[in-house]
């Protein structure tokens, strides 16, 4: 495919900043740019002229956005943070807004450079667009064994990527899992030949299914490993998907996002931060992510180079984020009841998890029947049934009104949608479930 002279220009730019980068993308990624020329070009010029028969909304006489009051009878913003179509790469607003949360909410990014946050759909669309701009079709995303499923369907389905994965956990023997992050399974899948040159790893903290965050010491391992492959040749590109982030229940865990270390690693590292409202803010409908980009040396000229990238697989793929969902965000993180309210959801989620620990500790005799996986944060923990999984979970629904969700060899138990009070009689259902399937 002959390249558009604007791609033809970011790739350019990309090449100048870091010629690694260039490498990095997919030829879909390479193809893609940000379409500065054509309808948007000449709305911008027309902007502010006594007539602008340019916009591709309705408006009124007075230039007031057209709305059925069914729609704004219910609806608490002004009609232009609501209505009109937000920019394809995200309202300027909130960009700079979450930019300045993520340097807050890690301080180890102080001096450090990354790009502006590119809104997204929420993340599922932010890993897309990352499929987008890096996988080809043949490429392989290496990550944990425990994973969120969608990614097979956004990496493999829709780009042709493999997933290979390494196991989760150390061994204590006997397929018991220590509590420990297997560092040494990430290394080995980043020391292994590449096809072309190239590495995609994806790390998800908290993770889902697992609940589990590495310790400080993990991350310093994992780093490192991701740093021999660079130093080696490899051009790595980490998607780091932070859906629950800050998250952690535990004081040993590591708080801030892995993005900080990788983001200034390596000129051969490319850190590309997947995150948003979803989780963190309480607003799975909403719909509102960010994809955000860092790189050792990372030039003003290579991140916007990226960002319009990014932004013109956002508007050839969905065109834009919703505006309303974006502005209620603003508005919600620039009241001042934000940061208290934040903490009261987030000690709810820590009592859940401080009940379940507490329960399993009261009741060693479910260790005959499941063993917990090591989990210290996020949404759910998982346990390994002496039972079938899904001869359990099928039981579980049947005769104890109780769901959950099978993993394969693991099933997963959300304390996060568990009220408090029943997350006792969770654990006892399945550990009686458990009890009558495998007959003792
Ligand atoms: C690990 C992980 N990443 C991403 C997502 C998707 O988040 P969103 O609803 O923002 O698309 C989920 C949702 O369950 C998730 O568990």
């Amino acid at each position: 495919m002959e390249l558009d002279l604007q791609a033809v220009k970011l790739n350019d730019a990309i090449k100048a900043a870091n010629p690694a980068v260039l490498d990095m993308l997919s030829a879909k990624g390479k193809a893609i740019f940000f379409p500065k020329l054509g309808i948007l070009a000449q709305s911008a010029e027309a902007n502010g002229k006594e007539i602008n028969a340019t916009i591709g909304i309705a408006l009124e006489d007075d230039g007031s956005p057209v709305a059925l009051p069914s729609i704004s009878k219910n609806l608490n913003l002004p009609a232009n943070d609501a209505y009109p179509y937000a920019p394809s790469p995200g309202r300027a607003d909130i960009r700079k807004i979450w930019k300045g949360m993520i340097e807050k909410k890690n301080p180890g990014l102080a001096g450090k450079t990354f790009s502006n946050p590119v809104v997204t759909a929420a993340l599922t669309h932010g890993l897309s667009m990352a499929g987008y701009l890096f996988c080809d079709e043949g490429d392989t995303v290496i990550l944990p064994d425990l994973f969120w499923e969608n990614y097979g369907l956004i990496f493999t389905n829709a780009f042709g990527a493999g997933l290979d994965t390494f196991p989760t956990y150390t061994e204590a023997g006997g397929g018991v899992p220590e509590g420990r992050f297997n560092t040494a399974g990430l290394k080995a899948k980043l020391a292994a030949p590449s096809k072309n040159g190239k590495k995609i790893v994806l790390l998800n903290f908290p993770n889902n299914p697992s609940g589990y965050t590495p310790l400080p010491s993990e991350v310093k391992e994992i780093v490192a490993a991701v740093n021999a492959a660079a130093a080696k040749g490899d051009k790595v590109v980490v998607l780091i998907d932070d859906a629950y982030f800050g998250l952690v229940f535990e004081d040993n865990v590591y708080k801030q996002s892995i993005f900080c270390d990788l983001g200034d690693l390596h000129p051969n590292v490319l850190a590309v931060k997947i995150d948003g409202a979803t989780k963190e803010d309480y607003v799975w409908g909403f719909r509102v992510g960010f994809l955000t980009y860092a790189i050792k040396g990372g030039t003003p000229a290579l991140y916007e180079a990226l960002e319009a990238k990014t932004g013109g697989a956002i508007r050839g793929n969905i065109s834009n984020s919703s505006n309303p969902a974006q502005s209620l965000l603003v508005r919600s993180w620039s009241a001042g009841e934000y940061e208290s309210e934040k903490k009261q959801k987030f000690d709810l989620l820590k009592r859940r998890y401080d009940e379940v620990k507490r329960i399993l500790a009261a009741h060693p005799e479910y260790k005959e029947q499941f063993s917990p996986l090591p989990f210290n944060s996020g949404y759910f923990m998982c346990i390994k049934p002496k039972a079938d999984p899904e001869a359990l979970r099928q039981k579980l629904l049947k005769d104890y009104s109780t769901g959950t969700i099978n993993f394969g060899s693991i099933l997963r138990l959300a304390f996060s949608a568990t009220p408090t009070g029943k997350l006792e009689k969770l654990f006892e259902n399945v550990f009686k479930a458990s009890r009558e399937l495998s007959g003792n």
